[in-house]
């Protein structure tokens, strides 16, 4: 490859050098050449890199998706590097020898995510210096609209520190607008895992332009710091006169290019003049079809009632602006995606649990799956207090079965006869063909109030698994977190 002078010259020049300067004429020449992997150029020593890890505590994928992003920048710079979701975590199984960077969202009131709730508590029961060695960074998913900004990645590292691990860069805390500042935050982590490792940065420009690789969308419309407005086109209390609930169907017509998928939620802004210091947008499920209600989001709004001191009526903030509104006012929205809780392909059958206004993203699944013929199979499960005055859609799911776009549904309403019935007891009684279809690579999806509802169906499923299986209750819980793990049981809970 080299001219005859070239090589000459060359062969001087390593005769007269030491070993240690061939070391360092290894580095320049990598520094000369730029972008070429430490790895994979020919001739230039591989320096030892530890493996490396990404866990991820997520509730609407978004730290899912970040940790994917983290990885691939840091495989292109020639380590071993995998990610995994804490669920099944624990603080014994975190290998010191391991570069581990941790990305956690925070949910709640300053909390982890739900998944995330176990590991978070083996890490405070772990004794001091169990993590002596490790070298760890914390990345925090959060949104400064709340009072505890992004509480459950701070926690993270206040215990990893106190368990000696050793931070080899600072927490980075990443607000609502996170999709941007990314590849800055992924460089810096890359470089400084390198420097630790005594390795040369070589990220190559391709591998940061992450932009277009974003499922998440940024700029207006896609968070509370750029909403957008709507105008109600209808709104109608889906519950009829004696039911003690009121659910509000309400249909919002926007001009604005934006772009929402199934699953995805509305947050909604109050005016200024109404918010009273309480500005923290609250999320509604997106019960239209994207394809189906072309320029419309549609939410299922479920007035939130409570007893004030005096005795009288109180009611939620929100929900009570959003049920008081008429045909004509504004709303001012912004989409909060998620990445998880995504539609099924077309060819996968789905079985989807949402009693309540958990039955919104059904909604707009259904609606979908006609729009696109998906020839996937749709179950669904429904629950509320009474049949004639709280069947959220019936006419709706009734002509989704006519046309068979809906192929079974199974219905609990708790007080229409003297014992109760959830959805829980249903889900119970058609184990069989529920196992049948988890068999055949049904998803399963669970929407809906966090407490007790999703609970009371995670021990259900656990118990229908474990029955139908002949697995002890210790392996069916260890099947349901395989599905959840594996996308296969998708939770929209709240
Ligand atoms: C991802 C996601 C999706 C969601 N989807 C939906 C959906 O599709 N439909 C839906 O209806 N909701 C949904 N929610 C819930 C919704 O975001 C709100 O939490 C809900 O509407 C209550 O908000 P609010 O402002 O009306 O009540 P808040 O004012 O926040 O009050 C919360 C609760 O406390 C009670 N309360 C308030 N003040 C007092 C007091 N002084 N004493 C006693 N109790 C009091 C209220 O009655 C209410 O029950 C979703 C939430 C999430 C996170
Ligand atoms: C119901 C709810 C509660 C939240 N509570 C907090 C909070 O207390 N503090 C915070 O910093 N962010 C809070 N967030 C913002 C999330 O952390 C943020 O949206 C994050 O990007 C979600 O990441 P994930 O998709 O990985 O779960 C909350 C979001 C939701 C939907």
């Amino acid at each position: 490859m080299l001219i005859k002078n070239q090589q000459k010259l060359l062969e001087q020049l390593l005769s007269s050098v030491n070993h240690e300067q061939k070391i360092w004429l290894a580095g320049y020449m990598q520094g000369q050449i730029g972008t070429v992997n430490a790895n994979t150029a020919t001739g230039i020593p591989n320096i030892e890199k530890p493996p490396a890890i990404i866990y991820f505590a997520t509730e609407t994928g978004n730290a899912k998706g970040l940790s994917l992003q983290v990885m691939k920048a840091i495989k292109a710079e020639g380590y071993k590097v995998k990610t995994s979701a804490v669920n099944r975590l624990k603080v014994k199984d975190i290998k010191p020898d391991t570069m581990t960077i941790f990305i956690v969202s925070t949910h709640g009131e300053g909390d982890p995510p739900e998944s995330a709730l176990p590991f978070f508590e083996d890490l405070q029961n772990a004794g001091d210096g169990q993590l002596n060695g490790l070298n760890y960074a914390v990345a925090g998913l959060g949104d400064a609209s709340y009072e505890i900004f992004c509480g459950a990645a701070t926690k993270m590292d206040k215990e990893l520190q106190r368990l000696g691990g050793k931070s080899f860069q600072d927490p980075f805390l990443f607000d609502v607008d996170y999709a941007t500042h990314t590849s800055a935050w992924i460089g810096q982590t890359v470089k400084s895992i390198n420097d630790l490792v005594g390795a040369n940065t070589s990220v190559a420009e391709e591998t940061l332009s992450l932009e277009e690789e974003l499922i998440v969308r940024t700029g207006k419309g896609y968070t509370r710091l750029e909403p957008v407005k709507g105008v109600v086109k209808h709104i109608v209390c889906l519950n009829d006169i004696d039911s003690t609930r009121q659910t509000f169907h309400i249909e919002i017509e926007y001009e604005d290019d934006i772009i929402y998928t199934c699953g995805d939620a509305a947050g909604v802004m109050l005016p200024d003049k109404d918010h009273n210091g309480d500005n923290t947008p609250r999320l509604y499920s997106i019960s239209s079809s994207p394809s189906y209600h072309e320029g419309e989001i549609h939410l299922t709004v479920a007035l939130a009632t409570h007893e004030n001191e005096d005795g009288g009526m109180g009611y939620g903030t929100y929900s009570r602006y959003l049920a008081d509104r008429q045909e004509g006012d504004e709303i001012e929205f912004y989409i909060h995606q998620n990445q998880i809780f995504n539609l099924a392909a077309d060819n996968k059958d789905i079985i989807m649990i949402g009693p309540g206004t958990g039955i919104a993203p059904f909604r707009s699944f259904i609606y979908e799956r006609s729009e696109r013929g998906a020839a996937g199979r749709n179950w669904l499960f429904f629950g509320a207090q009474h049949m004639h005055c709280d069947f959220l859609y019936q006419t709706e799911w009734q002509e989704h079965l006519a046309t068979e776009t809906l192929h079974k549904i199974d219905l609990a309403f708790s007080r229409d006869q003297t014992h109760k019935v959830y959805v829980q007891d249903r889900l119970k009684e058609k184990a069989k063909d529920i196992v049948e279809w988890i068999d055949n690579g049904a998803i399963l999806y669970l929407c809906g109030t966090r407490d007790p509802m999703s609970k009371d169906i995670d021990q259900a499923l656990i118990d229908i698994i474990a029955a139908q299986k002949s697995l002890s209750p210790e392996e069916a819980a260890n099947f349901v977190a395989d599905l959840e793990e594996n996308d296969r049981y998708l939770k929209d809970v709240y």
